[in-house]
């Protein structure tokens, strides 16, 4: 993992997205960590400032790595059912973001459907535009749409929305929700897409959207940290997204090389 900028709280999702979250349950494979952490190092380079929020978090594999990455004036939201069958997973889930020694003031929790959140109510509950939305709940053409459009609906200067399971045989409809967005919004371009990686129900594929005016500095991050595993760029509903596979052998080069 070079680079050139101080960044010393980084260090610990450096290490979270490295290796950490490899402690967690959940759903995320080494090269959407990459990308995500990616992402997160333009923001603090560029002083990309705002909550993060996702949208399904489940026991908390992407969450930890943004608390990780938050500010000490930054909030992280998540929203979930908390229920998986018979069995509530909220305990469970703080408990692995105590277990990161994360403080529980960063975390703002909201059980229910993301489908009873309307743009008002998700303005309030993120109190600022958010620089980071991951998209990861309920995987449904309607549903992903809404969140996608709760998403774009409160995107801070330089934010990024990631949607989770796109290009999935399983849940094609989120691909189309994907591209619906692109299409309805065009001030949004997709920048980056990262191919899944493991069986069919293990590590789909995320989409990296973000302001047209911003996906040259993502775009270049990206060209610079994961150059071995570009692929190129294909077409996607107005966008030219880089193309991104990541193999067991590629290494994450770092924007900012942590501090001690
Ligand atoms: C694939 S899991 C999320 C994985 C997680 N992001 C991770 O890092 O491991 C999907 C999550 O979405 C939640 N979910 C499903 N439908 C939802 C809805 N309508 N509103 C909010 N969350 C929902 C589920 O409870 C589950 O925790």
């Amino acid at each position: 993992m070079g680079g050139s900028q101080p960044a010393r709280p980084l260090k610990a999702a450096i290490d979270y997205f490295d290796t950490g979250m490899n402690e967690v349950r959940g759903f995320l494979t080494r090269g959407s960590a990459f990308a995500l952490l990616t992402v997160l190092e333009v923001q603090r380079r560029d002083r990309i400032h705002g909550p993060i929020a996702e949208i399904g978090t489940y026991l908390g594999k992407s969450l930890i790595g943004f608390g990780l990455a938050a500010q000490a004036d930054e909030t992280v939201i998540g929203v979930d059912l908390f229920i998986d069958g018979a069995r509530d997973f909220e305990a469970e889930l703080r408990a692995n973001w105590r277990r990161f020694d994360l403080p529980e003031d960063r975390l703002r929790l909201h059980r229910g459907s993301s489908a009873d959140i309307d743009a008002a109510a998700w303005a309030a509950l993120l109190g600022a535009p958010a620089r980071l939305v991951h998209v990861d709940g309920e995987h449904t053409r309607a549903a992903a749409l809404h969140d996608l459009g709760l998403s774009a609906s409160a995107l801070g200067a330089g934010g990024v929305i990631v949607v989770d399971d796109v290009l999935h045989p399983w849940y094609p409809d989120i691909t189309l929700a994907a591209g619906a967005l692109l299409d309805r919004d065009r001030s949004l371009r997709a920048f980056a897409l990262v191919d899944r990686q493991g069986t069919l129900m293990q590590g789909g594929a995320k989409l990296f959207i973000a302001r047209a005016a911003d996906v040259d500095r993502y775009d270049a991050a990206f060209r610079a940290c994961v150059p071995a595993s570009i692929v190129g760029r294909t077409a996607f509903a107005g966008s030219n997204p880089l193309v991104i596979d990541v193999a067991p052998d590629h290494a994450k080069a770092l924007l900012i090389i942590p501090q001690a």
